[in-house]
């Protein structure tokens, strides 16, 4: 239940934002996009899940996601949007499970809130909660939505835009656990981001985009380099690798003033 897209070609107005992008990622592993503002990462993310029209073509398992009812394709993958507006005075727990069909699904709905470290917020108006508490909110509507990372049609999908842009350090690690226990437990996870060290410390893959276009891709170690980090965000940055495990660290490197 491979996701893969062929040579995506995407227009927005007159101009081309991503300009033939091959895209592959795996049910079991984290995958991240990274990149600098305007480089295309929510545009990538809109393609693949069919949320934007695009040349080429995206299968999930073998299966066109352009003929695939909207049913099945809720069933099978959960979206995270960059950024939630909701205009009406809803509740936590109505927004929860707004992808639900059943009232039946109110445990379900609970369930979700509680991984997301929101139980006893059900009946809090969403629009008086904090940013980060508001995006914890719209990853437990997903979670509801996808149920489990396998279902009998096989592995589910989670396609999260910037999932941590919002949160504390401690509430960016748990939502980044959720996002790790799920594909441990078989599923696929697609993940935008912009904290490097994060996608170093989580990711199986990275895709570095630049312009609309992959500039490097692979597994974080090999990907997150000066090089490539560099060019991709136009500032100079330096990777370390952590102890024990050596795990890559992104820092800024800014020049020292000159000793008079
Ligand atoms: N509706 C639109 N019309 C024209 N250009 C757009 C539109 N939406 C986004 N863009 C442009 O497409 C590029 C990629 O945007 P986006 O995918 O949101 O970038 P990222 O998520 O990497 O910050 C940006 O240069 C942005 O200005
Ligand atoms: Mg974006």
């Amino acid at each position: 239940m491979t996701l893969q897209a062929t040579d995506i070609i995407v227009h927005l107005g007159k101009t081309r934002v991503l300009h033939g992008i091959d895209y592959v990622a795996a049910p079991g592993a984290v995958s991240c996009i990274v990149g600098p503002n305007g480089s295309g990462k929510t545009t990538l993310l809109r393609a693949l899940t069919g949320e934007v029209g695009y040349d080429g073509r995206v299968t999930l398992g073998g299966t066109d996601i352009k003929g695939a009812p909207p049913w099945a394709l809720a069933e099978r993958r959960g979206v995270l949007p960059q950024a939630t507006a909701l205009a009406f005075p809803f509740n936590v727990i109505e927004v929860v499970r707004l992808g639900l069909p059943y009232p039946k699904d109110a445990p379900l709905a609970r369930h979700a809130l509680a991984r997301v470290g929101l139980a006893g917020y059900e009946t809090r108006f969403y629009q008086e909660l904090s940013g980060g508490e508001k995006q914890r909110v719209q990853l437990a509507r997903v979670l509801a939505q996808i149920r489990e990372p396998v279902g009998p049609e096989g592995p589910r999908w989670l396609f999260l835009d910037e999932p941590v842009s919002a949160l504390d350090i401690a509430h960016q690690l748990q939502v980044m656990q959720i996002a790790r226990d799920f594909a441990d437990a078989g599923g696929g996870v697609v993940a935008v981001m912009h904290d490097l060290n994060l996608t170093a410390m989580f990711a199986d893959a990275v895709h570095v985009l630049e312009g609309g276009r992959v500039l490097a891709e692979g597994p974080p170690g090999q990907v997150m380099t000066d090089a490539v980090l560099s060019r991709a965000y136009g500032c100079v940055l330096r990777v370390g690798a952590a102890p024990p495990a050596g795990v890559p660290f992104v820092l800024p490197h800014v020049a020292a003033e000159a000793a008079e």
